[in-house]
């Protein structure tokens, strides 16, 4: 019998991302085959089409860790899910792609009022921001926060929610009109990184519960003075260093907690337990219109190499998205 084909993106490190044909993959115990109608852009894409980043074994070459779009087959074991449901999903990898698998727990609905491109952006970067600031960092209402790269998809996801579950939020950015971008979804004041030192800021504003950080070594030794008692100190990435040095005495005067996790490693139940709490907690969030994902570009598959730029040149705000399907 021969093989049913799909367009998927290509990547080799150091060449242009182009389209080429591969297998159509097939949903095998506890998945689920989506139609994908689009899928988001993360800058993990970028670091791994660098070879920096390895999908973990088991998981395709092709890049891409959240889509959208409709459920084509369900494999065996799966009673949650049937076909022709417009849903959202964290991938493995095999976003880039016409079709990609997911496990049935990292599946969810495509909330309302939300377009299939609008919900292509959430799975990643809603469960990263829910993991990290809310289930390790323990962000609760009437706290204080600062996100740093608040203009980023991740950044412009955790103002939203942050501010929609109560937390009073500051936040990072690298041009004044990001920073009005980030007062605008909810922050009580963007800093411009550039031009401002934002630990003098935050000392003045009266330190924070928790800072979310994706910056690394330039930012330790801030992060910990601005941190009040009991604070938590969260890492998703190290974008200008992964060595770090600090005073130790901040920690242990003020107790403090410094955390950090990434989730494509975690294990299929892990990642369901995280799906299963934003859909009871963040989709209302969106269905009352407190939080909608910021759309920066959206572009056809076939140019993954133009998204890629703009990333690369950080030429954006909030979410870059590939369309599959017009
Ligand atoms: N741990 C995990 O599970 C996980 C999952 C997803 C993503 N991530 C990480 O989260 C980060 C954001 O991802 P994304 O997809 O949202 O990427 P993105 O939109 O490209 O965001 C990168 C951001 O970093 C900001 N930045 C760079 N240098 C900075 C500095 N010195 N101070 C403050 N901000 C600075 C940039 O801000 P300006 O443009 O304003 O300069 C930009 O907004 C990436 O590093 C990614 O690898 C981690």
């Amino acid at each position: 019998m021969s093989k049913s084909m799909m367009q998927a993106v290509k990547s080799v490190v150091g060449q242009p991302l182009v389209l080429h044909e591969i297998e159509k993959p097939v949903a095998g115990p506890g998945q689920v085959l989506i139609r994908v109608e689009a899928a988001g852009v993360n800058r993990p894409d970028i670091i791994q089409r660098a070879g920096r980043y390895p999908p973990p074994p088991g998981a395709p070459e092709t890049l891409g860790l959240e889509v959208a779009g409709t459920i084509e087959a369900v494999g065996s074991g799966v009673s949650r899910w049937k076909g022709g449901e417009s849903v959202c999903a964290l991938v493995p990898g095999g976003g880039y792609a016409e079709y990609a698998v997911a496990h049935e727990g990292s599946v969810m609905p495509v909330p309302k009022p939300l377009s299939v491109v609008e919900a292509a952006g959430l799975p990643e970067t809603v469960l990263t921001v829910w993991n990290n600031v809310f289930h390790m960092g323990h962000l609760k209402s009437g706290e204080t926060i600062l996100i740093h790269g608040g203009a980023s998809g991740i950044g412009t996801t955790a103002i939203q929610m942050a501010k929609a579950l109560g937390a009073k939020v500051y936040a990072t950015a690298g041009t004044d009109e990001k920073c009005r971008l980030t007062e605008s979804l909810g922050a009580t004041r963007g800093i411009n990184y550039k031009t401002e030192d934002f630990e003098a800021v935050m000392r003045d504003a009266g330190g924070v519960d928790v800072v979310l950080d994706m910056v690394g070594k330039p930012y330790f030794d801030k992060n910990l003075t601005i941190l009040k008692d009991l604070g938590r100190l969260c890492y998703i990435a190290f974008l200008q260093g992964s060595k770090v040095e600090g005073d130790l005495t901040r920690l242990m005067m003020k107790r403090l907690t410094v955390t950090g996790s990434t989730l494509r490693i975690r294990t299929d139940e892990y990642k369901g337990m995280l799906a299963k709490g934003v859909v009871e907690k963040i989709w209302p969030i969106i269905a009352s219109g407190q939080f909608k994902p910021l759309i920066s570009h959206v572009f056809p598959l076939a140019e993954a190499d133009k998204a890629h730029a703009q990333m690369e040149a950080n030429d954006h705000a909030g979410k870059i998205i590939l369309q599959v399907k017009a």
